[in-house]
C-alpha cells in the first residue's frame, strides 16, 4: 500500500508523490485532511484552499486509487489528550516560528499510519523539516511505514509548488522566486568554497532583503538529518528559508550541489 498524506487542494507536487507511490505499490491511498492540530490561532485553518472535485481528478490521473477525506469529527471524535512529539528537530526553523506545528503534524501522521496500516508513505522534500521529523518519528517508534522523500516540484522560475501559492497577488507572485534564488546563491557560495555558515546566511538574507515585497522570517544552513544549524558548511549542508509575501508564508530548501 502507498500512502500520500495531504491537506487537499492538490497540485503537480502532490501528483508527483501519487505517481511515485503508484509506480512502487499496488494500492495508493491519498488522504486529504486539513488538520486543525497543526495550525496555531490566527493561521489559515479556516481559509485553507479546498477543491475536492478537482482533487479527485488529480488523484485519478496520477494513478491513485482511494481518497480518504475524513471529517474533523471522524479524526478527532473527542478532545485529543495524546500528542506525539519529536524533540529537538521540531524546535528549530519552522518549529521556532510555529511552536505547536510539528506536534500537530506528527500526531496526525501517526493516526494516519495507524488507520492505513503497513505502507510506504510519500512526503515531498519541499517540507524537508517535516520529512526529517516524520522519518525520525517512524524509526524511533518502529512504526510500520517506509518513509519515502520525493523531490520538490517547481514553477519555471524556481518557485516551489505549494497550495498556499494561491494567496499570492500578481506582484507578490513575481517577487516570490527570490526565496529560491537566495537559497541557490547560498548553495553556490558553499560550492565555490565558502565554509563559514554565518557568511552564507548573511548572503542569503541580503538577497531577500533587496526584494521590497518580501518579509524575511529566517534563512538557515543546517545538517540534513539533525537539522542543527551549522557553523562550518560542507557538501552535506542543506539551506532553508521562510519568507512572507502579504498573507502568504512560503518555505523552501535546497541541497548543496543540486542541479537546477
Ligand atoms: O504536508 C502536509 O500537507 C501536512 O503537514 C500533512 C503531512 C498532510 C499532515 O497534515
Amino acid at each position: 500500500m502507498g500512502l500520500v498524506p495531504t491537506m487537499g487542494y492538490l497540485h503537480a507536487g502532490h501528483a508527483s508523490l501519487i505517481a511515485a507511490a503508484a509506480a512502487d505499490t499496488d494500492l495508493v491511498v491519498v488522504t486529504s485532511f486539513v488538520n486543525p492540530l497543526q495550525f496555531a490561532a490566527g493561521e489559515d485553518l479556516d481559509s485553507y484552499p479546498s477543491d475536492p472535485e478537482r482533487d479527485e481528478s488529480v488523484v485519478a490521473s496520477a494513478g491513485g486509487h482511494v481518497v480518504f477525506r475524513p471529517s474533523r469529527d471522524e479524526m478527532y471524535p473527542r478532545p485529543m489528550i495524546t500528542t506525539v512529539s519529536v524533540a529537538e528537530l521540531s524546535k528549530v526553523m519552522e518549529g521556532a516560528s510555529r511552536p505547536t506545528h510539528f506536534d500537530g503534524v506528527t500526531t496526525v501522521v501517526t493516526k494516519l499510519f495507524s488507520i492505513v496500516g503497513r505502507c510506504r508513505a510519500y512526503f515531498g522534500e519541499k517540507d524537508f523539516q517535516q520529512l526529517a521529523i516524520v522519518r525520525r518519528m517512524t524509526a524511533d517508534l518502529s512504526l510500520p511505514a517506509d518513509v519515502v522523500g520525493c523531490p520538490t516540484v517547481r514553477e519555471h522560475d524556481g518557485l516551489a509548488l505549494s497550495s498556499r501559492n494561491v494567496y499570492l497577488g500578481p506582484d507578490e507572485r513575481k517577487a516570490a522566486p527570490v526565496l529560491n534564488r537566495a537559497l541557490r546563491s547560498g548553495a553556490a557560495a558553499i560550492e565555490a568554497g565558502e565554509s563559514d555558515a554565518a557568511v552564507v546566511r548573511a548572503g542569503m538574507r541580503s538577497v531577500i532583503e533587496a526584494e521590497p515585497l518580501a518579509r524575511l522570517d529566517y534563512v538557515e544552513v543546517a545538517d540534513p538529518e539533525t537539522l542543527a544549524p551549522l557553523e562550518n558548511c560542507d557538501s552535506r549542508a542543506r539551506l532553508f528559508g521562510a519568507v512572507r509575501f502579504g498573507r502568504a508564508r512560503l518555505i523552501d530548501n535546497v541541497a548543496v550541489g543540486a542541479s537546477w
